[in-house]
């Protein structure tokens, strides 16, 4: 029921909050959080803080919310379950630090990301970047939000006509390196920006109008990337090699915004019909929709 949701959302909110607070209290402490250990390889990051802010979300959830499941990143990682584990149950996916590589850099792109899911649908998501002091957060059928107040997407940019059918053209186009870096067709970023590139190209050509990507960016966190995108500001971001919580809570704000989240491996199935989004996947691409 709408109330009950009404109620997890304004927790959630509070909870992420809490979590931000946390993680600015740690970027302060330079020499606490330039450690970091190397998980699967040396991109693969985590610290102190990720485990410590996700126990203080786990503790708050499991206090509040003892029936619901819960599925968290470094409780994931520790081992406890390597199954993909979202079922019909309500469960929380909980990223405590997106962006852990730029959060050791002192980069401002990582935040706290709540996502709460109900027969595989994120119906909830909450995201905080708090060097930024950027809060999205959206619930079913209550719109996206940045900061409580403004609803997104901040901005329609009608110069651009509904995608997908005109992409990449004019757009501004996120993807993310991800933590495997070897060559692999499709699954890698060297190659998807040059096809991306390519294809613009083929389009309108060097200087000619029309047809050519604005810009392409990486901004070091898949959450910051939905989020973005639900606020307009991207208007098509693709990464292979995504977990459900680097992506619960952004896709329910971005779905909520208006914006659409797919499976399709771009530019090749752009515009191959939008098919709704499955959690579990690994590969996400996800568009600011015009409607
Ligand atoms: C990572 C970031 C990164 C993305 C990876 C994620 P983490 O999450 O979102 O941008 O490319 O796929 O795993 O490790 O910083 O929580």
């Amino acid at each position: 029921p709408q109330d009950q949701l009404d109620e997890i959302y304004a927790f959630a909110i509070d909870l992420a909050r809490k979590a931000g607070k946390l993680l600015l209290e740690r970027i302060g402490e330079r020499n606490v959080d330039q450690i970091y250990t190397e998980k699967e390889n040396a991109v693969d990051l985590v610290t102190q803080t990720d485990e410590d802010v996700e126990s203080l979300i786990k503790t708050a959830i499991q206090t509040k919310y003892p029936t619901h499941m819960f599925l968290g990143e470094e409780t994931y990682a520790k081992g406890q379950s390597r199954e993909y584990l979202i079922d019909e149950q309500p469960t929380w996916c909980v990223d405590p630090l997106d962006g852990t590589v730029n959060f050791t850099h002192a980069f401002p792109m990582f935040c706290v990301s709540i996502g709460f899911i109900v027969n595989h649908y994120p119906v909830i998501g909450v995201i905080y970047a708090p060097l930024l002091d950027q809060l999205f957060s959206s619930c079913l059928n209550r719109g996206a939000w940045l900061n409580e107040k403004r609803q997104l997407p901040l901005i329609r940019k009608p110069s651009i006509p509904p995608m997908p059918s005109n992409a990449p053209s004019k757009c501004i186009f996120a993807c993310e390196w991800g933590k495997d870096r070897r060559d692999i067709s499709d699954g890698n970023l060297h190659r998807k920006i040059e096809s991306f590139l390519n294809l613009a190209a083929e389009r309108g050509g060097r200087g000619g109008k029309g047809g050519m990507v604005h810009g392409v960016r990486s901004l070091g966190s898949a959450t910051m990337d939905l989020a973005y995108t639900a606020m307009g500001s991207v208007d098509i971001w693709w990464e292979g090699g995504c977990w459900e919580w680097d992506v619960a809570a952004g896709i329910a704000i971005l779905l909520e915004a208006g914006g659409l989240v797919t499976t399709a491996n771009p530019p090749d199935d752009l515009h191959a019909p939008i098919e709704p989004v499955k959690l579990g996947s690994r590969l996400y691409l996800a568009i600011r929709w015009v409607p």
